[in-house]
């Protein structure tokens, strides 16, 4: 197979909030693809950076009384840790804000203009008398000219789902300072993508997009492309346009860039190490791949504001466009969008990550239909599949292998099943080509399931007690730890931790698609460890009510304060409602491990809260005693029933949470102030 040169982005995450479940999904799926080229022996590079130009990141370091600079870069470096420890495997990460995308940008730019296809046009644009400030439609909101709902943003309705100006709206209010906005005038440039409808009709049938993409945006191309508005007035946080002060590149002219800017840095800095050169990869006719991947709330930009430059400005133009659907919770776009969603660092202190590598990868095909995220379903298939299948299987012939045969495997496989698994290796490379990593993880397992079955079989905990059978348990357990070994090979772009582990346990070199034929005989193992335990569902529980009080706003809206810091004014503080209250009952719970249910009393009525202190009380001790609770949170369905508040406590967790008072006269329903 000839060695491909490769270059893979992620979308670029906005520098102004936490990295979410949203870009999990976009960069666990990338990395699994980069890992898989990486083991197919393939010169696989994958950039990305942080988006960091725009109104919302001007506002927000405003807010935050810092220089956008120091913000963004603040930002970059959570990120990177983020995505670090959920093993993604960037070779660079980079920022927008950069020397390299502020000359790249400004190249294109004079190539579009040399070109002719720049056009400078006035327009009309909602203005902040207050702030000085054009709006975006993001940061207008008012009452949806279709169904009259008050709130809505000034580009479209979520109630009614209607599109619209921003100007149709009922009553509209600047969401910055809350002053009317009037119209105002100003010039804008536009790169003129009308004249590239043609091109791009051709283009997105040029094998470049699945077929479901190429036919979504046919709608667009059909109905004949728009000039595109790439200017933004001051103040704005972003590159100055040269040869035009005050007018500012729009972020989306060159975060796409940033791509570029990004792989530059990086072949800057290791070029010489790795003999990889930037203009090998960005000449108009290189057979070298540039791959993206990114939701399918992106397209536009992607598959036809990017390529359509890239023509002008003679460069040249995606492979392939990946674009996935969005994660959803019960039918809620788990992304920008309200409502819930995860936090890197909020699963990360409570869940291995390749719990969520795996998850995630059993969901991904190559379309864009959503995924439905099931905490429950992602409890039970990692445990199921990781646990009681692969591991499983490691862990029932390695005892024998290192108590019986001094760690040493036998001299030659006595079933067809290893060259079988072996043989499904181009089928399963295929599927992880075209991203069906939910598919290649169908394959896998089946042939984990014909593994155990096999060992089930022939049942080596039984043979290893009947004299005169050594040879037959060190055969099968034998053929069970190749199996694992092609398994874990497998798995190894999804799954990298475990497989590092597992080469250490197999005594190998680190696996590659190429060695997954070979067997291990007269080899000898090292000690098995357990190589992935269970999830326990408590520390799920536990990981949701972490994320009540991590939720952020969606991205675009200012959000104010420092990004590691979640402050909340006196206002909100005095929302909370703090009551003292009797603990009428207390017992535990059925399958939790950490949870007591008790029945509070308020004086004039009762709660069921569900508190996780079991391991600092018994509930015999709790009864009769006086507490407080937060009486006015909104109840919350648990694995175990309906929580309607919470206990208040501190401590350190385990058995030192501290959370009683004794009966000092307080009386139940008191206000605690
Ligand atoms: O949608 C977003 O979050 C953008 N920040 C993605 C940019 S991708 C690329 F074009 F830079
Ligand atoms: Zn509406």
């Amino acid at each position: 197979m000839e060695k491909r040169h490769i270059l893979v982005t992620s979308a670029l995450p906005n520098a102004n909030g936490a990295i979410h479940l949203g870009h999990l999904l976009e960069h666990i799926q990338t990395d699994i693809w980069v890992r898989f080229q990486r083991m197919r022996g393939h010169l696989c590079t994958y950039v990305c950076a942080d988006d960091t130009h725009g109104t919302a990141t001007m506002l927000k370091a405003e807010e935050a009384g810092i220089p956008a600079e120091t913000l963004i870069e603040q930002i970059r470096s959570q990120h990177m840790q983020d995505f670090s420890d959920f093993h993604i495997s960037h070779d660079n990460y980079y920022s927008t804000h950069s020397p390299e995308n502020e000359a790249l940008s400004g190249m294109i730019y004079q190539r579009l203009q040399e070109a002719g296809q720049i056009v400078k046009r006035s327009v009309n644009q909602l203005y902040d008398p207050e702030q000085e400030l054009f709006l975006a439609d993001r940061f207008i909101v008012g009452g949806c000219p279709n169904c009259k709902t008050d709130g809505q943003y000034g580009d479209n309705c979520e109630a009614c789902g209607a599109t619209y100006d921003a100007t149709d709206l009922i009553n509209p209010r600047s969401t910055i300072s809350g002053a009317t906005p009037v119209l105002k005038e100003s010039t804008h440039l536009f790169f003129a993508l009308s004249n590239f409808t043609d091109f791009l009709k051709q283009w997105t049938r040029s094998g470049t997009l699945h077929e479901q993409v190429a036919n979504k945006l046919a709608e667009w191309l059909d109905a004949g492309l728009q000039d595109w508005d790439i200017s933004r007035d001051a103040p704005y946080f972003g590159f100055e346009i040269p040869g035009e002060p005050g007018k500012y590149f729009y972020v989306w002219l060159d975060a796409p860039i940033g791509y570029m800017a990004s792989f530059k840095n990086y072949c800057d800095r290791v070029g010489n190490t790795i003999d990889i050169k930037y203009d090998d990869y960005w000449k108009p006719d290189s057979d070298f791949e540039v791959h993206h991947f990114i939701g399918k709330d992106i397209i536009n930009f992607h598959a036809l504001f990017w390529p359509a430059m890239l023509e002008v400005a003679k460069l040249r133009k995606p492979t392939r466009i990946h674009v996935h659907g969005f994660a959803t919770v019960k039918d809620q776009k788990m992304s920008k969008s309200r409502g819930l969603f995860i936090n890197a660092r909020q699963y990360l202190d409570h869940l291995d990550p390749e719990y969520m590598r795996y998850y995630l990868a059993t969901k991904l095909t190559g379309t864009i239909d959503d995924m439905e995220i099931n905490l429950d379903d992602f409890v039970q298939r990692v445990n199921s599949d990781l646990v009681g299948k692969l591991v499983n299987i490691a862990s029932r012939c390695a005892g024998f292998i290192n108590s019986k045969f001094d760690g040493c495997l036998s001299a030659a496989p006595s079933t067809d099943l290893v060259k079988d698994a072996a043989a499904a290796s181009e089928t399963i490379a295929e599927l992880y080509e075209a991203d069906e990593f939910g598919k290649a993880i169908r394959e896998i397992m089946a042939i984990a399931d014909r593994t155990n079955e096999y060992i089930d079989a022939n049942k080596p905990w039984v043979l290893a007690k009947e004299a005169g059978k050594e040879a037959e348990v060190q055969n099968v357990c034998s053929d069970g730890i190749n199996l694992f070994r092609i398994l874990v090979a497998y798995l190894k772009p999804i799954l990298p931790k475990l497989a590092e582990n597992a080469e250490a346990f197999l005594n190998v070199e680190p696996l590659t698609w190429n060695s997954i034929g070979d067997v291990l005989t007269d080899h000898k193992i090292n000690k098995f460890k357990p190589l992935l335990t269970r999830i326990d569902s408590d520390r799920v529980e536990q990981m949701i009510a972490a994320g009540d009080q991590a939720e952020k706003p969606p991205v675009d809206e200012a959000e104010g304060a420092d990004p590691g810091l979640a402050h909340i004014d006196f206002d909100d503080f005095a929302k909370v409602d703090l009551r003292i209250v009797r603990i009428d009952a207390a017992s535990h719970v059925e399958g939790a491990d950490k949870l007591l249910q008790l029945t509070l009393d308020l004086g004039d009525e009762k709660r069921n809260v569900f508190a996780g202190i079991k391991a600092a009380y018994d509930p015999a001790d709790l009864v009769g005693k006086l507490t407080v609770m937060v009486a006015n949170l909104a109840p919350r369905k648990m694995k175990f029933g309906v929580s309607e508040g919470m206990v208040l406590a501190a401590g350190p967790g385990g058995k030192e949470i501290f959370l009683l008072s004794p009966d000092n006269g307080a009386a139940p329903g008191m206000k605690v102030s």
